[in-house]
């Protein structure tokens, strides 16, 4: 969005006074999202409706996102799911305040649609307009669920296309302690996943196949475990499932990882799972020890990974740090992270709704550049 912000006075003055409904779109990969979040005078934002399209199956033929595809499959869904929002929730176009979407990072061509839906319902209601940073919705997306996070808190964002450790002091103040210098964990656990022949995207068909594996089957890099810092690292390890997986087949002497036992399949996933998560969970430790905060929230897709979970409880649970998470459901792409970001937004004044229209979206754009 650009700077001019026609309607700030209005905005501000309806901010105050009551509660606003904030639309959010979601379109900047493979899912169409779309909910109504409410923001109140005091409290957490509220979560009205949400509803959500799902691209996997159509994406899944090739192997990965389509951007092409992806974007005229955006077009399809975002109206009907707009209007599903509305009748779930008892409102109406004309009942909206403000109408946000996702201004990036993502695929160009998938956030232009959120962002031309999102200015084209805006100028035709007369309603301002709000770009969100997608990264913003995962990290904020916890307080969607029943027991909200308190400020500040470290936050571990894991997705497919991020992985960082963050210190959050409040709406819209990020510190970034640490990230991948390459792959993201997302990427690390879809990569090892396609070398085992698992569909797209396969982090959580490789967590499922890893429950009947044993972790300490195979010895798999760790990278930059015992750096010192905070950054991650895990193009070495799709490298190192991938030799891995090569001995597995020479030594049965079958044609390929396919033809493997379900067993041997298994350790190797869950051999890898554990390589990530142990990587995951000594860096957020290290981050909370840093910082000396004693709130830690997961976010973004690969923060369902059950093993995570699990392990992250228990870690934190022996130092008397509490651990907040999206819900299950929430925790890959959805409207309802877009809703909420922008109506914390708007409710602590951080950021105020525009009536130019004039979009433009960030397929780059870095979480620290926002203010
Ligand atoms: O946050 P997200 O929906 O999309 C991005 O913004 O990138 O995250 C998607 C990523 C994918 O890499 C997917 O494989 C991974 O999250 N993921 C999981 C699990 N569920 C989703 N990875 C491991 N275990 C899971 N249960
Ligand atoms: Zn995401």
């Amino acid at each position: 969005m650009g700077g001019a912000v026609a309607n700030q006075g209005h905005v501000g003055r309806l901010n105050m006074e009551r509660s606003m409904l904030v639309l959010g779109i979601e379109s900047s990969c493979d899912e169409t999202g779309v909910a109504l979040v409410q923001t109140r005078a005091q409290g957490v934002p509220v979560l009205l409706a949400h509803a959500l399209y799902s691209q996997i199956e159509m994406h899944q033929a090739f192997g990965g996102v389509v951007p092409e595809l992806a974007s005229r499959d955006h077009i399809r869904r975002v109206l009907p799911l707009t209007r599903e929002v509305l009748t779930e929730s008892g409102h109406q176009l004309q009942d909206l305040d403000v109408v946000a979407y996702t201004r990036g990072p993502g695929l160009a061509g998938a956030l232009l649609v959120g962002a031309g839906v999102a200015c084209a319902l805006g100028a035709a209601l007369q309603k301002p307009v709000l770009g969100v940073h997608h990264l913003e919705g995962h990290l904020l997306s916890p307080f969607l669920s029943k027991d909200p996070p308190e400020f500040p808190f470290v936050a571990l964002l894991v997705s497919g296309g991020h992985t960082q450790l963050m210190r959050v002091n409040g709406v819209g103040d990020y510190e970034i302690l640490g990230e991948t210098i390459d792959d993201a964990a997302g990427e690390a656990f879809d990569k090892s996943a396609k070398l085992m022949g698992l569909a797209y995207p396969g982090g959580p068909l490789l967590a499922k196949l890893a429950e009947e594996g044993d972790a300490k089957a195979y010895a798999l890099p760790r990278p930059l475990l015992h750096s010192g810092d905070l950054d991650f690292s895990f193009a070495g390890l799709k490298t190192a499932v991938l030799v891995q997986s090569q001995r597995m087949v020479a030594a049965a002497g079958v044609a390929g990882f396919e033809a493997l036992s379900r067993q041997v399949q298994a350790d190797l996933a869950a051999s890898t799972q554990a390589a990530i998560v142990e990587v995951l969970l000594k860096k957020s430790l290290k981050a909370l020890q840093q910082t000396g905060l004693k709130r830690l929230v997961v976010a973004g897709g690969v923060g369902a990974n059950r093993s995570l979970r699990l392990q992250l409880n228990r870690a934190c649970q022996e130092r008397s740090v509490q651990v907040h998470y999206p819900e299950l459901h929430l925790c890959t792409d959805n409207g309802a992270m877009i809703a909420m970001a922008a109506a914390m937004r708007l409710q602590t004044g951080k950021q105020t709704a525009s009536t130019t229209y004039a979009f433009d979206v960030k397929p780059r754009w870095p979480l620290d550049a926002i203010a």
